[in-house]
């Protein structure tokens, strides 16, 4: 069985199951914040206090991730001293199947009730002057993935033409932004374009995506925001910029070395969510 009917029952059941966990860890508090780790900053989860760990295979229907550098948890617990839900990675839409695979976690956040996704991903470099190990607080994206995770029929309560004139939201945008002034760290702010991938970019593309008004390029995140802004989730992301982008050096790029600079960004990264969340709504 597939459709609407369908995605929202195992959306459904994957929320029952989630929520016993989270009952049993949190009480009655609803976390204040999912927070998507990428490519390589699973880190993070090390800084949820007394985590109770739920691998995604024990929740119903939700997507197991397969490339290397997302492990594959949910993880409760407190940041920052706010209640979160860490999911240690994701699914990405070059992995197959339908597209609203990679929304489907956001759509459990929903169904419990989260008011508030703080996504990361490891994006390329494509602004001048911008290197890898540094971040970017996401301003407003490109959606050229071809692609949407609301494509199909309405599911649940969604909103069919969700606006994403404010996707990235202001107040939380203004918080972490304060919060980076307040631990020194620079902190970019731009435009990232989400492509389809598994491949990396041509350098013509990327001279195309810079013409367009992107400044970091990745592969994930967009999908997830435009499920979220269709069921009411406010969201905030932050990109670890982690190489050129392809043709901005003499040089191939690879996974390897990606995963390599996200070592670099951790402490930084980490830092900046943990006291980020300690001052959202
Ligand atoms: N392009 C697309 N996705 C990425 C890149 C890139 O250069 N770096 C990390 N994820």
């Amino acid at each position: 069985m597939s459709g609407p009917g369908a995605i929202q029952a195992r959306v459904e059941e994957a929320a029952a199951a989630l929520r016993a966990r989270i009952e049993a860890r949190l009480g009655d508090e609803t976390p204040r914040a999912a927070i998507t780790m990428g490519s390589g900053l699973g880190g993070l989860g090390e800084e949820i206090e007394d985590p109770v760990r739920v691998p995604y295979e024990e929740l119903p229907w939700w997507p197991r991730p397969t490339v290397i550098g997302h492990a594959g948890n949910a993880l409760i617990g407190t940041l920052g001293g706010r209640p979160v839900l860490g999911l240690s990675g994701r699914v990405h839409l070059y992995e197959g199947g339908p597209p609203d695979r990679v929304a489907f976690y956001v759509r459990v956040a929903a169904a419990l009730g989260i008011p508030a996704l703080f996504l990361s991903n490891a994006a390329g470099a494509i602004r001048e002057g911008w290197h890898p190990g540094e971040l970017m607080l996401i301003s407003d994206h490109l959606n050229l993935t071809g692609t949407s995770p609301l494509m199909g029929p309405v599911v649940g309560s969604e909103n069919r033409f969700p606006d994403l004139t404010f996707a990235y939201d202001r107040e939380l945008r203004a918080i972490v932004r304060q919060t980076a002034a307040e631990l020194g760290q620079t902190l970019h702010e731009g435009v990232y374009a989400a492509m389809h991938g598994p491949a990396f970019e041509t350098p013509a593309e990327i001279r195309m995506l810079r013409t367009l008004g992107a400044d970091a390029v990745g592969m994930s995140t967009v999908p997830e925001v435009i499920a979220a802004r269709a069921l009411g989730i406010r969201c905030v992301a932050v990109s670890c910029l982690t190489n050129y982008a392809a043709g901005v050096l003499d040089e191939p790029l690879n996974h390897e070395e990606v995963l390599e600079t996200t070592k670099l960004a951790q402490a930084d990264f980490q830092r900046l969510v943990a006291q980020s969340i300690s001052h959202f709504p």
